[in-house]
């Protein structure tokens, strides 16, 4: 179970009118800044925003989290990225920060566009020191594969972002997960992120948040 979101973050009509026109499905956005800023753990915190796309999210953080930083890494720098956003563009797999750089790095419905998610993690892992958090789909199949390639063609092509993607089964998570080092998993499904008949055709079941959590007694990252 989610705790509900935290007191900092506005209520629902100012945090839309915050994330702007960024969103296809409002509603969905909404949902998934309250799911990701409810894993941020207690306290100052720098947060490295991996496949940042506008870097909406992460602005939501550093403008109302208090003490929080946050940096964004993208392979493709968009035009309307969001002012106020820290951003430098890589190359989708060598992040250009040292060991450890941050306390947290989000991973938001990136890793089915990455060429190889196993290495981009990976990097993740190495220059986080305590919670990677990942949201991303579930497939069970070839039917899930087209809904979810649906959605990514309406959310992501009026944007010019990635829609070539590849959706991981529970199976292909877990053995991606288990090649982490020091990491011990938290794993959360269903949440609502869609509503009325949207819910009925694309269910809460293709949605999935994992909390990577760093065991600080665990494996050295691999550089
Ligand atoms: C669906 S958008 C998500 C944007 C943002 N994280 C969010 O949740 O709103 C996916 C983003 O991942 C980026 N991307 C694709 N492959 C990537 C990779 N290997 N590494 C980092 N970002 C990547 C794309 O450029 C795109 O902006």
């Amino acid at each position: 179970m989610l705790e509900n979101p935290p007191a900092w973050l506005p209520g629902d009509d100012r945090l839309r009118r915050f994330l702007g026109d960024s969103a296809l499905y409002p509603f969905y956005r909404l949902k998934l800044t309250g799911y990701v800023s409810s894993l941020l753990p207690p306290g100052p915190c720098s947060i490295l925003d991996v496949g940042a796309g506008d870097g909406s999210l992460g602005l939501v953080f550093q403008t109302f989290r208090p003490g929080t930083t946050v940096f964004g890494i993208e392979v493709a720098l968009r035009a309307a990225t969001r002012q106020g956003v820290r951003m430098v563009r890589f190359d989708g797999r060598s992040i250009p920060f040292l060991d450890g750089s941050f306390d947290v790095s989000l991973v938001s419905n990136v890793l089915h566009h990455a060429s190889d998610p196993a290495a981009l993690l990976r990097e993740v892992r190495r220059v986080t020191r305590k919670r990677i958090i990942v949201k991303d789909h579930l497939s069970a199949g070839r039917l899930d594969d087209l809904k979810l390639a649906a959605l990514d063609v309406l959310g992501n092509l009026r944007l010019g972002a990635q829609v070539a993607a590849v959706y991981l089964t529970r199976q292909r998570w877990d053995e991606l997960f288990a090649s982490l080092p020091g990491v011990r998993v938290s794993t959360f499904e269903h949440l609502p992120f869609r509503r009325g008949l949207l819910e009925l055709f694309f269910s809460s079941s293709l949605e999935v948040i994992f909390a990577l959590d760093i065991d600080r007694r665990g494996t050295a990252p691999t550089a």
